[in-house]
């Protein structure tokens, strides 16, 4: 930090395990919580601003809360990486200048073609090698977001010189199973989808069954919305089509 003196800090670092992080809470807290207090210290030191990526899943603890969160909501993690992810939060805004976003279900593309596990999509894509058919959670509400549209929005927030707190996600909102479906209808792959129930498809980490992100206070700093999911769902099967051109060709 201090040989290279950076005007922005963008913090994408975290543990992400959200599962194994139940198992092993203080190496969690240590990446998502401790590390970010020594950069807001060092941010602050050089000036600069600290972008803190978060989650929706500092939400899910109010069982019955049905209305997009916003910002003024008192945040309630269900598992032990949301509680993490809060706790770098609180680390975050002890930075001056300091844009902290919450944001869900992250993807993107890449020249390599998919990887099991990287991501949702990338892992649906995966499955589509041998699988006839994939049964998938269809009670978890939330928004899938593409990196890339995120991405564009944290820097109109940066431009805009925004400080605080900003629910960043891509417009709508779904649940695993609807996006899965319409990701193997827009790559043209001939999947049965099945929707299951949280309780079919149990987890080491409780996950929110809501965790919709109001985005009003984003479009109000910028003047414009993230594109809908369905869109970020094209423009990741367009950035993945010479991949299934050769998947096509082995099947
Ligand atoms: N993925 C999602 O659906 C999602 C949703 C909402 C918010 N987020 C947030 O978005 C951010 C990026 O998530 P992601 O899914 O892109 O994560 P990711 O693919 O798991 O990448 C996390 C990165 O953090 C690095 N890292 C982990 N522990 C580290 C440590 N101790 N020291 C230095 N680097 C370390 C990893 O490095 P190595 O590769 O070298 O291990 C990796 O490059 C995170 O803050 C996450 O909480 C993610």
């Amino acid at each position: 930090m201090a040989n290279f003196r950076p005007d922005v800090v963008v913090n994408c670092a975290a543990w992400t395990d959200v599962d194994a992080a139940e198992g092993s809470p203080e190496a969690c807290v240590a990446v998502n919580a401790d590390a970010v207090r020594v950069l807001a210290a060092s941010c602050n030191e050089l000036n600069a601003t600290l972008v803190q990526v978060s989650t929706d899943y500092v939400y899910g603890v109010r069982e019955n809360h049905v209305t997009p969160y916003s910002e003024n909501d008192v945040a309630g993690p269900v598992n032990v990486y949301g509680a993490s992810k809060l706790a770098g939060e609180e680390a975050a805004s002890q930075a001056r200048k300091h844009l902290t976003i919450r944001t869900s279900g992250l993807y993107a593309a890449n020249d390599h073609g998919p990887v099991r596990g990287r991501n949702f999509a990338d892992t649906m894509l995966c499955l589509a090698a041998d699988k006839r058919l994939v049964k998938i959670v269809n009670d978890q509400h939330c928004t899938p977001s593409f990196i890339p549209h995120v991405a564009d929005g944290i820097l109109n927030l940066l431009h805009n010189k925004s400080n605080g707190l900003f629910h960043v996600v891509n417009n709508g909102s779904t649940t695993w199973y609807e996006f899965a479906h319409e990701l193997f209808q827009t790559a043209g792959i001939d999947m049965t989808t099945q929707g299951i129930t949280t309780d079919e498809y149990p987890t080491a980490a409780p996950r929110p069954r809501f965790s919709l992100l109001n985005t009003n206070k984003f479009v109000a700093s910028t003047g414009y919305s993230l594109p809908h999911w369905r869109t970020g769902i094209a423009e990741y099967i367009e950035s993945m089509k010479p991949y299934l051109l050769r998947m096509e060709r082995v099947a």
